[in-house]
């Protein structure tokens, strides 16, 4: 099945989301037959999400894990509480918190390592800005994002060895700019390799991210070993989520 994450980021409130999984709860149940459906809300809905979403056969992702061993860490939410809470997935190193939150690969490896002792599995996110993308430098970005995560993780050798690696290129988050097809192909490809150097043992799928809708799903599609896609925006109106999944089932 084809992996659907709906990464809601701060654009849904907590009523918002509460409204939300009421409205639709049985047609994301049945959603969820047809694709891994993970569901991203901000960290103060996933508590309301566990509770109405359960039994339903949707996963919860949470959009945010501390680097830190719980403790004097004001703000943070740790993996053990997000386990608690019944989330499945956590998005670590995207682009949005490098940015604006100044999140360094070293924090990033350290929370992917806290998901896994906690068996969730990380949503690690990697992808080129603008102006590498237009010099051709994309797969040296790419190794030099993931290359120390992928080396940790092998030397930590947690028990939970399951791992999604998100392409997002920076420049098509929130742009409606899809990335070529072929440019797409070539870095799930050159990703797949370097897990697969770096991780032989693990089951690691890979997902794209940046500006999908309905329109782009033809596009995806058609990439060999792309197993699923993560939904920004367009994942927080219910009937574009929904278009979205059956096109791609
Ligand atoms: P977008 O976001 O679909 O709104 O571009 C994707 C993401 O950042 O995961």
């Amino acid at each position: 099945m084809k992996i659907i994450i709906a990464n809601w980021k701060m654009y849904v409130s907590y009523k918002q989301a509460q409204q939300f999984f009421i409205a639709h709860q049985q047609a994301l149940a049945t959603l969820a037959k047809h694709t891994q459906l993970v569901i991203c809300p901000s960290s103060e809905s996933l508590s309301t999400a566990a509770q109405l979403l359960k039994n339903d056969g949707i996963f919860l992702g949470a959009q945010e894990c501390s680097a830190f061993n719980p403790g004097p860490y004001t703000g943070q939410v740790s993996a053990q509480s997000l386990k608690e809470l019944g989330c499945s997935y956590a998005i670590v190193g995207h682009s949005e918190q490098r940015r604006y939150l100044g999140y360094t690969d070293h924090l990033i490896t350290q929370s992917a390592l806290h998901l896994l002792a906690q068996a969730i599995t990380p949503i690690i996110c990697c992808g080129e800005n603008a102006q590498d993308y237009e010099l051709n430098h994309t797969a040296h970005i790419l190794k030099q994002q993931l290359e120390p995560i992928l080396k940790t993780i092998a030397a930590a050798s947690p028990e939970h060895k399951s791992i999604i690696l998100a392409y997002e290129p920076v420049w098509a988050i929130g742009t409606q700019a899809i990335a070529p097809q072929d440019h797409v192909q070539q870095q799930i490809n050159f990703i797949k390799q370097l897990a697969q150097t770096y991780l032989p043992a693990y089951t690691i799928a890979i997902v794209y991210g940046g500006s999908v809708s309905y329109t782009a799903m033809e596009s995806l599609s058609g990439i060999a070993g792309l197993d699923g896609v993560m939904v920004g925006h367009e994942s927080t109106d219910f009937q574009k989520l929904e278009k979205i999944v059956l096109s791609y089932v």
